[in-house]
């Protein structure tokens, strides 16, 4: 890995009613990154696809349960060939390289998204990777990969729409909760946090149901500069947010094993 003197300061400290359960990250910024070095864009993928674990170990540090990341669109097959072609190839490298510390962790990884275009050695690596580490409980780690949003939901309302049309669902059964459970991951409906680092500020077409109740939180550093005090940047401001959003939570200066709710 390319990390080199990452500060070990630890992370800070979050009282547990303030930290989010599920946090999604749209990793962002691997070309403006290459750019700014004379690089290739491949380049920057690489060095991004690195700070996955880097990611996983913040998220356990400070004791979020579940990372939801973006590494693939179903509007990025629109880029070059060649870049698509760097994409799988890489995908397919770093979910080999990272599997098993990524299973020492404890984290267990799921994707979600179409397997559709998608290589098959990466649709090889993505099951081999869920296998390996169904049954840790750590941190769960779900990869969208050939995700997209709206993709998602159709994927939903075909699945709801088939059962209504064999007669084993009445449509007036359709509800939030019905459809949530319809979703790539049927326990993954409410994500408290969205960060999108590299300075854009949209979606893109990641979680358009789950996102409903997030707080959105864009930082301007480069996916591949990504550091653990970034996640904990985010979960701090997300921190502060519900403080005044809900008002009766206790100051974060009052910190830890408060049990004031
Ligand atoms: C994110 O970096 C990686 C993917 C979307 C696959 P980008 O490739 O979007 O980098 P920028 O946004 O052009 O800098
Ligand atoms: C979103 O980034 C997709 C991923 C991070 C995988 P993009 O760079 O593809 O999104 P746009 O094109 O800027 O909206
Ligand atoms: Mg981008």
């Amino acid at each position: 890995m390319t990390s080199t003197a990452r500060t070990a300061a630890p992370p800070p400290p979050v009282p547990a009613e303030l930290l989010p359960r599920t946090v999604a990250v749209a990793m962002d910024g691997n070309g403006r990154w290459a750019r700014a070095r004379g690089l290739s864009r491949s380049e920057g993928h690489r060095a991004g696809a690195e700070r996955l674990p880097e990611l996983a170990r913040a998220a356990l540090e400070i004791g979020v349960r579940r990372l939801v990341v973006y590494g693939f669109s179903t509007e990025n097959w629109r880029r070059s060939p060649q870049e698509v072609a760097a994409l799988m190839r890489l995908s397919e490298q770093a979910l080999g390289a990272q599997r098993e510390r990524l299973h020492a962790m404890g984290v267990r990884v799921r994707w979600s998204g179409r397997p559709g275009r998608l290589w098959r050695g990466v649709v090889r690596e993505l099951r081999a990777t869920e296998e390996l580490t169904r049954d840790n409980d750590r941190l769960t780690l779900d990869l969208c990969v050939n995700y997209g949003g709206q993709a998602e939901l159709v994927d939903a309302m075909a699945a709801i729409a088939r059962q209504a049309g064999a007669g084993v669902l009445r449509p007036e059964a359709v509800d939030e909760e019905l459809l949530g459970r319809h979703l790539y991951q049927a326990d993954g409906a409410d994500v408290e946090l969205f960060l999108r680092p590299s300075g854009e500020h949209r979606t893109s077409n990641f979680l358009l149901w789950q996102l409903a109740h997030a707080e959105l939180v864009f930082l301007d550093v480069l996916w591949p500069d990504f550091e653990r005090r970034h996640l904990w940047e985010a979960v701090r401001i997300y921190a502060e947010r519900r403080r005044r959003r809900e008002g009766v939570v206790p100051d974060l200066s009052s910190l830890p094993r408060s049990s004031t709710s």
